[in-house]
């Protein structure tokens, strides 16, 4: 049966809207724990795979095709747009994403404001190939990384144990920090509105780190530009506001924007909705290391986020963060059935 737009359950659960069962996808769910993925990977480099639209479209299909997963998520990576601003980017075997650092003025004036359908044309390729599959089937996730988390990356040179030299600069340098913040969110604003554009259903922004900050400091230093790309965002599609380690932030990310706000597994699910409020949707928030197994401690879990949710529309089932590459491909296919079948039952009580 062909399915229409606005009859997909999670861009219904995104507005809020009553569904059947209460839709599920996994952040990072065409990945290392897939045997098909290991397999390209072996032939690609992942910039490579990022890069090429074919490939990227392929990748971003295998768990579509594998699973019963409720929506895809474009392959790419938040960094990817750092290499046409003209920060050099790599990824290391090993040792994960490495960033030429960028911490003065003089150097952020001169980072560039991209034009994505050109700087980053393979990625509007490759949302417009996979929406040519999933047409009728399934809606099409984009996403980018929030101005904090993406500048932490820009000037730690790579990921941070404990964002000493991003807090530091913050403190100590305002202008730059400004300069900075305002160039990453001119950019983000530009490539959400983008893939849009290009046939994204829904957009995801991943605030990371955000987390390490005091509620203070988010307020002062990261709220105003989350702000901005959110209100700058083409509001006709549904955005997830994401973040870690961040229950103390929640109500001031809510203030910031999305229409839903994903959640991690630090904070109960119900706790989290009453505070945000139930004027927006909510995503989360199994542990991914619980995804490791046992099946039954799985099941345990699922059915205490749904029974936290109750069922009240508008509850997007994930992980509260991305899904480890040693997770037994069976855990997934048992998570995605729980959370479909122990759903359905509770709208039928
Ligand atoms: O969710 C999806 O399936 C879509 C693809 C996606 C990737 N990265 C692919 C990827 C998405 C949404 C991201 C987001 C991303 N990238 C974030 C925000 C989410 C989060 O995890 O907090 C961050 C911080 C990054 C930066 C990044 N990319 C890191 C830190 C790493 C290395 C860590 C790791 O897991 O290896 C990456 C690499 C990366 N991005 C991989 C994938 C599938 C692994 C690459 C490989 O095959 O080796």
């Amino acid at each position: 049966m062909k399915k229409f737009e606005d009859q997909y359950p999670f861009l219904l659960a995104c507005r809020r809207q009553p569904t059947p069962y209460t839709p599920i996808w996994l952040m990072r769910q065409a990945g290392r724990y897939m045997k098909e993925y290991r397999a390209l990977r072996k032939k690609f480099s992942f910039l490579e795979m990022c890069k090429n639209p074919e490939l990227a479209a392929e990748v971003t299909l295998l768990p579509i095709e594998k699973f019963k997963m409720d929506a895809a998520i474009i392959f790419s990576d938040i960094l990817l747009p750092l290499e046409p601003m003209g920060v050099g980017l790599e990824f290391k075997k090993g040792e994960g994403p490495l960033v030429s650092p960028v911490r003065e003025v003089k150097e952020i004036d001169q980072l560039r404001i991209i034009d994505p359908e050109r700087d980053l044309s393979f990625l509007m390729k490759a949302i417009r190939m996979v929406r040519g599959e999933l047409e009728g089937k399934f809606p099409l996730i984009g996403f980018s990384g929030a101005p904090f988390t993406l500048a932490s990356y820009v000037i730690e040179g790579g990921h941070s144990p404990n964002y000493v030299l991003t807090k530091s600069l913050m403190y100590q340098n305002r202008p730059a920090w400004t300069a900075l913040m305002e160039k990453i969110s001119e950019v983000l604003i530009r490539y959400l509105n983008a893939q849009v554009r290009a046939g994204v259903q829904a957009l995801q922004l991943f605030d990371s780190w955000a987390g390490c900050l005091s509620p203070n400091d988010y307020q002062e230093y990261v709220f105003p530009y989350s702000k901005k790309v959110i209100d700058g965002v083409d509001k006709t599609v549904p955005l997830i506001h994401f973040s870690t380690s961040s229950s103390t932030l929640l109500e001031k990310i809510k203030k910031a924007g999305g229409e839903v706000i994903g959640v991690d597994w630090r904070v109960d699910l119900d706790e989290a909705w009453a505070r945000v409020g139930y004027d927006v949707a909510i995503q989360g928030n199994l542990d991914p290391v619980l995804l490791l197994g046992p099946i039954r401690l799985i099941e345990e879990e699922v059915k205490r986020i749904l029974n936290q949710a109750g069922g009240r529309p508008g509850h997007i089932f994930n992980l509260g963060h991305g899904i480890l590459p040693n997770t037994p491909v069976e855990n997934v296919v048992a998570l995605i059935d729980r959370v479909h079948e122990y759903s359905s039952k509770i709208r039928q009580d």
